[in-house]
């Protein structure tokens, strides 16, 4: 079983530190009103802040104090609508729009994160003592699914790494396991049998202190919107999307390597490492070339989705075997 056959079964447009979803928001409204996708360039500053203030109505719950991150790509980013209208989130369905309207009353407060396994204390974390636990940053990351689809996304978080050090994991920890919630009653998904529950994933421990590894909270300037995985999930930009558990309940270190949820699921199709990588097809299409979500030309897959600097955490290592 696999991703698809699931399926048929069933211009400098940044951040902005005032109102960040507003200019988001703006540019689709402006596309939508122009009736021409590729418009975006046309798109003056003035125009953009006419509309603005119209949006804002629409605006969630945004984050303050997010810092710039060097690590950012200044690539486009993608429409929110986009972001927030197309998930893989099989606890909401396996269709893309079906996370959206499912998800939409999903409770995210009170929330605790558990810690275990190999610590020197075992607890149980408020979500909200964990964010604060470092300054929010916008990451504007590339997200590659291992379907073959990609977007570009300013996530925000701070590196996973700031809260495995405040744990203290033993000598003994050489992986991280992430849990997400396990909710029959409020995660439909789960009543279906499409993959075990609950949904896990996990890195190595070298994987989870790389800066890279994102622990995410938001998006768009804004608190995660409950189809992106809130109140918190993990963004790793170098692995194939399914390695970025959403609502996250236990975080556990381990001795040894801990299953994954797809490659339970389909081992000879998803494995435990799961680095884009062009030159290792999936068993059932290529990986070498990928569409970014609103543009029609496809373009290269990039080898650790462009993020070279994890090349040497795999030295030695066959890629194709650890796939
Ligand atoms: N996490 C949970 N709990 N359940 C899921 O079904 N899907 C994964 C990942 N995390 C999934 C999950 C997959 S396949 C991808 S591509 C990304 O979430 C999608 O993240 P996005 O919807 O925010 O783009």
């Amino acid at each position: 079983m696999g991703f698809s056959m699931l399926i048929k079964k069933s211009a400098d447009i940044r951040s902005s530190e005032i109102t960040p979803k507003s200019i988001y928001l703006n540019r689709r409204t402006f596309l939508a009103a122009a009736g021409m996708a590729g418009a975006a360039g046309l798109l003056g500053a003035s125009l953009r802040e006419t509309i603005a203030p119209s949006m804002t109505a629409l605006a969630g719950n945004k984050i303050d104090g997010i810092k710039k991150s060097p690590l950012s790509t200044t690539e486009t980013i993608t429409p929110y609508k986009d972001v927030t209208h197309y998930n893989n989130y099989y606890e909401f369905g396996t269709s893309k729009d079906e996370p959206a309207e499912l998800a939409k009353n999903f409770r995210t407060r009170p929330w605790k994160v558990k810690i275990e396994g190999q610590v020197e204390k075992k607890q149980e974390l408020d979500i909200d003592t964990i964010l604060k636990m470092a300054p929010p940053e916008e990451r504007i990351y590339r997200h590659r699914c291992v379907e073959g689809w990609s977007i570009v996304v300013p996530w925000v978080g701070f590196s996973l790494s700031e809260l495995i050090k405040r744990v203290n994991p033993t000598s003994k920890a050489k992986f991280v396991e992430f849990t997400t919630l396990l909710d029959k009653q409020q995660m439909p998904g789960q009543q279906r049998d499409v993959l075990e529950w609950p949904y896990v994933e996990g890195l190595r421990m070298d994987e989870a202190m790389h800066p890279l590894a994102l622990l995410c909270f938001g998006m768009y300037g804004e608190e995660l919107p409950n189809q992106d995985g809130a109140p918190l999930r993990i963004v790793v930009p170098w692995k194939y999307g399914f390695k970025c558990a959403k609502a996250i309940v236990r975080i556990r270190f381990t001795e040894k390597q801990p299953m994954n949820t797809w490659n339970i699921s389909a081992p000879q199709e998803y494995g435990f490492y799961a680095n884009v990588n062009p030159n290792v097809d999936h068993p059932r299409w290529s990986q070498a070339k990928e569409r970014r979500l609103g543009e029609f030309t496809k373009r290269p897959t990039l080898m650790f989705n462009g993020y070279d600097q994890v090349a040497s955490l795999y030295s030695g290592m066959d890629l194709k075997k650890n796939f």
